[in-house]
């Protein structure tokens, strides 16, 4: 079991101590503490929020008179050239130097001398990063918001297409009453909705300017809030120091929109793989959205709405990393908070990936209309049709109810469907039951029926689609 080469004996504990920690590790434990605390690597992502806060924060301070003017122009020629350096990849990251706030403003100082080391004056890390994240994240939202708008949109279009396709709705993955598919898909279009008024709303309580609290307790200098908030375009500036730089509640609230909006798209995806198999086979997925099987020859597999319902797990876990990354931290910043990075990201990167997979996949959805429509005809979807014809008949529901049980037994029996029984058999149910009872045991009457808001006629669906087109050309 031993390994012995990885074993060494030493007379000198002390010896022993130093050399099984450097034998056993790869790099001095300075290095290793550098890179354990460093989040140049990631934070690096920030850079271009990094600048802007930075460049609105000297413009108020030379305006209060802090700085000068000149230190102010000194900045801005700085910060421009590293602006450059950053776009064209010329701008050389040094782990030494932490994260993102340092390298700028190292690089920041080595260009243009002391008007670089004031640019700190007024301000601490904490309120920068702070404000850094914000800027970012809002950035994302905003354009997260133009990808749920495309995702809406290819959504609406598939629905307008079929508007009258039948189809068997379900309850508990039963067949339970004839749907129409349109209805169906614009029921995630509603879903979707919900989750892009959900980062709307994040959105707002994010937009508000926390530079200015500093460390934790705010500054001595005579700086102008307000002034730094607007030139960011944020609603106002925050209120209270502490709470500025000590919470992320806005980062949480963002993972669970994006949590929620995973989920929705999860649900739909768990249709398409459903919908794909050749026993459903209501639609079929071009080739560029599949893949084969390296040993079944046969097979076109669903991956990406697989992929899109598996990535959902890591969306949601972030939202639980995150909230206990704050759980029990004391007011104000601890440096926990540098571990919301990354989470933050990979949420961002995972929901606009998928947003643009559906954007793209769901005008690629061919729909089976017959086997859609031939599922709808199986299964006594239509039993409760029946039942409402015999109430309009003077029967009491209950009643109605009993008599559909007893006549979806019968057809059971002999196999067959309820239309496909006589009008003897169905009459031996009750006796107001007359020819026109087959009108309504068809899945198009069914469907037409239920023509309200909400409803599934296709009359309804094709208000809603249209209604929905105007509200999406608008925004
Ligand atoms: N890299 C840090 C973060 O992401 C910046 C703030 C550091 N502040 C500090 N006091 N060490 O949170």
């Amino acid at each position: 079991m031993s390994n012995t080469n990885h074993v060494k004996i030493h007379a000198d504990p002390l010896a022993s101590k130093k050399e099984a920690w450097s034998g056993r590790f790869s790099e001095p434990v300075a290095d290793f503490v550098l890179r354990y605390t460093a989040s140049v690597n990631f934070d690096k992502r920030m850079a271009l929020a990094d600048i802007t806060g930075s460049l609105a924060h000297a413009k108020m301070l030379a305006k209060c008179g802090i700085i000068s003017e000149q230190d102010h122009n000194d900045i801005q020629r700085g910060m421009k050239q590293i602006r450059e350096e950053i776009e064209n990849g010329t701008f050389e990251w040094k782990l030494e130097l932490e994260d993102v706030h340092l390298n700028i403003e190292a690089r920041l100082t080595a260009l243009v001398g002391d008007a670089g080391k004031r640019l700190h004056t007024g301000r601490s890390r904490n309120d920068q990063v702070a404000l850094d994240i914000r800027l970012y994240l809002r950035n994302e939202i905003d354009q997260l918001l133009n990808l749920i708008n495309q995702v809406q949109t290819s959504i609406v279009e598939l629905a307008e297409k079929n508007t009258d396709t039948i189809m068997p709705g379900f309850t508990h993955l039963q067949v339970a009453q004839p749907v129409t598919f349109g209805h169906h898909l614009m029921a995630y279009v509603e879903m979707i909705e919900r989750d892009r008024e959900r980062l709307l709303d994040c959105r707002k309580r994010l937009n508000r300017c926390p530079l200015g609290a500093a460390a934790l307790a705010g500054t001595t200098y005579p700086i102008d809030r307000e002034f730094t908030a607007r030139e960011l375009g944020f609603e106002c500036a925050t209120r209270n120091s502490l709470d500025s730089v000590s919470d992320r509640d806005f980062a949480i609230e963002f993972c669970s929109v994006a949590s929620l909006l995973m989920v929705h798209l999860s649900r739909f995806s768990e249709e398409l793989v459903i919908w794909m198999t050749s026993r459903f086979a209501f639609i079929k997925l071009p080739d560029r959205f599949t893949t084969g099987s390296s040993i079944m020859p046969q097979k076109k597999n669903p991956d990406l709405p697989e992929l899109a319902r598996g990535k959902t797990g890591r969306v949601v876990g972030h939202l639980v990393s995150l909230l206990v990354l704050m759980k029990a931290q004391p007011i104000a910043y601890n440096h926990d908070n540098q571990e919301d990075k990354e989470p933050v990201f990979d949420v961002i990167d995972t929901i606009r990936d998928t947003l643009r997979v559906f954007a793209e996949m769901v005008p690629g959805i061919e729909v089976q209309k017959d086997s859609m429509r031939k599922a709808a005809t199986e299964g006594y979807a239509t039993a409760t049709d029946f039942a409402d014809y015999l109430v309009r008949k003077g029967l009491p529901f209950r009643d109605a109810h009993e008599a559909v049980g007893c006549a979806v037994r019968l057809a059971s029996e002999r196999g067959c469907e309820l239309h496909e029984l006589s009008l003897e058999d169905l009459r031996s149910f009750n006796d107001k039951v007359d020819e026109d009872v087959y009108t309504y045991l068809t899945v198009e009457g069914s469907v037409a029926a239920r023509n309200h808001v909400g409803g599934t006629a296709p009359e309804q669906v094709s208000l809603q689609v249209c209604e929905w087109k105007g509200r999406l050309a608008s925004r």
